[in-house]
């Protein structure tokens, strides 16, 4: 009955297939839940020590500069920011990319957050 047992193992293999394959197809679609605080973002004490953490490794000889206290004013005078259409500033839409690899979901939230709130220097 060695045909047989060939039959069994093969859809066993198939059906351990379709689990991997489908459970990582779920893992992508489900975006992530993101809670945010209502209070308004703060640049002094939510963005600009999100860039101490995953940002200034780089961007302190690679422009844009995003070390205090001058990156308030670089990122506001290089237009990083787009205040008519907030997901489409290069600030946010880098976080996609390798640049945004080592941030949460949160933090790329409140990016975007502080930007729809009007990019304040507060
Ligand atoms: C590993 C190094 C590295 C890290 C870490 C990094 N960047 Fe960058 N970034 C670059 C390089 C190189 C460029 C220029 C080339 C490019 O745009 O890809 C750049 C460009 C940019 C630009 C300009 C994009 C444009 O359209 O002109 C912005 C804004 C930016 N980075 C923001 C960030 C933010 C915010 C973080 C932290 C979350 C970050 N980067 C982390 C290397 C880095």
């Amino acid at each position: 009955m060695k045909y047989r047992y060939g039959i069994n193992a093969l859809t066993a293999m198939l059906m351990l297939f379709l689990a991997f394959t489908s459970g990582c197809y779920y893992d992508k679609v489900v975006p992530p839940i993101v809670e945010l605080s209502d209070e308004p973002a703060s640049y002094a004490t939510d963005i600009q020590p999100f860039f101490d953490a995953k940002c200034i490794g780089c961007h302190g000889a690679q422009k844009p500069n995003l070390e205090a206290p001058d990156s308030y004013n670089t990122i506001i005078d290089g237009e990083y920011v787009d205040l008519a259409s907030p997901s489409s500033s290069s600030l946010y839409t880098v976080l996609d990319g390798f640049m945004g690899a080592e941030s949460s979901a949160s933090q790329k939230a409140l990016v975007l957050k502080w930007i729809e709130e009007g990019a304040l220097d507060n």
